[in-house]
């Protein structure tokens, strides 16, 4: 099978990280963060190794504010449901997924915050402009997609969020395409709040995701409950990360995350620059398949995600005619209607093409040659 749905999730993750998990099980499979035995302080100490990891890479000083999560979708709620209160104001770009775009909704019915959604050029870029006259007073949280899901498009947040800090505003990113590829800092982006998966680029596995908060920003948690501290009282502890992590966390997940933290810190570059040329040829291969549009702006700076639309037929028929022949990738709209909205793609949906860390070139071209071969 070609794998070209690493936006989904990243496959195959590096063998370190299967063996990492299979050894937290065997050789100390106790609760971390309970009890005082050898067992459950070794494993404990894979927890807070991967906790200083990410700290590292998110340019997070202190790691006891890198919160541990099942998946991006739960940062991206924590993060926002934690920050915004009836009647807040929110702006959220058009490229946001349905992991923040339902969460606003339910917000928005719920507590009457509104929301509103930025558009971009024609080249899928937002402005500085645009998000600097969509800001007043009563806006509470700004949230920025960083790279795009369906058409890979990177925008310029170090930029944006500077106009979010000039005008006291938390930014939270969306780093779900990013992470592992590109640089994603507090301070590169000028963010408050990073929300990811573990399981994408940063090729841990599936059931993690990560929040990275800045100093003084502290939403509500979203879960209370043991946290294996303070137990006399009934009130959750301040104290971070437990504030944020009650409930045994995910021991074998963290600890394949942590080797898939370690292979990135080695090798990001490197995988950086193979997944950038893996894409340009996809989309130059694809571009010259007459059977299908390729969405977005060539010249646009983008992560290793490519869409295209059959010109005729249906995106789903193609995607499943592409499994039966051996490639695996993503149809249909992705979890995010609306950059389908605004590529007028809702109707059609599209074929989502994504190489990874470890795709090859030959891969690449035999997918688009079926491509050719299937839409002819
Ligand atoms: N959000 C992931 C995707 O785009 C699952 O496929």
């Amino acid at each position: 099978m070609i794998y070209l749905d690493n936006a989904a999730t990243s496959y195959p993750k590096p063998p370190e990280v299967l063996r990492a998990m299979t050894g937290v099980m065997e050789k100390f499979g106790a609760n971390p963060g309970r009890g005082g035995h050898r067992l459950a302080l070794q494993a404990g100490r894979v927890v807070e190794r991967c906790r200083e990891a990410a700290a590292e890479l998110l340019g997070v000083r202190s790691p006891e504010r890198v919160i541990f999560t099942r998946c991006c979708t739960e940062s991206l709620n924590l993060a926002i449901c934690g920050m915004l209160r009836p009647g807040d104001e929110v702006v959220c770009s058009h490229g946001e997924h349905n992991a923040v775009m339902r969460v606003l909704a339910r917000l928005v019915s719920r507590d009457g915050v509104s929301v509103r959604v930025l558009q971009p050029g024609a080249d899928g870029l937002l402005q500085p402009e645009t998000l600097r006259a969509a800001l007043t007073p009563r806006t509470r949280l700004a949230i920025l997609c960083h790279a795009s899901n369906v058409t890979g498009v990177v925008q310029p947040v170090a930029a944006l969020g500077a106009v979010c800090r000039a005008a006291g505003v938390p930014l939270l990113v969306d780093a779900a395409q990013t992470a592992g590829t590109l640089d994603v800092t507090l301070d590169a982006l000028n963010a408050d709040m990073i929300a990811m998966p573990g399981h994408k680029g940063l090729l841990g596995p599936h059931g993690t995701g990560l929040l990275a908060l800045r100093e003084g920003v502290d939403p509500e948690p979203l879960l209370v409950g043991g946290t294996g501290s303070m137990s006399e009282s009934v009130l959750q502890p301040s104290l971070l990360p437990d504030r944020y992590e009650s409930g045994t966390l995910n021991l074998p997940g963290i600890a394949g995350l942590l080797a898939g933290l370690i292979f990135v810190r080695r090798f990001r570059r490197e995988i950086a620059a193979q997944e950038a040329a893996l894409n340009e040829r996809l989309r130059e291969r694809l571009a010259e398949a007459p059977g299908v549009r390729v969405l977005g702006d060539a010249a646009a700076p983008r992560v290793a995600v490519t869409s295209v639309v059959p010109v005729r037929g249906d995106s789903g028929d193609l995607a499943d005619a592409l499994d039966r022949s051996g490639v695996a990738v993503r149809a249909g709209l992705h979890c995010a209607p609306a950059i389908h909205a605004w590529l007028g793609t809702l109707e059609s949906g599209a074929v989502r093409f994504s190489p990874g860390a470890f795709t090859t070139g030959r891969e690449v071209d035999d997918a688009c040659a079926l491509v050719q071969r299937l839409t002819q």
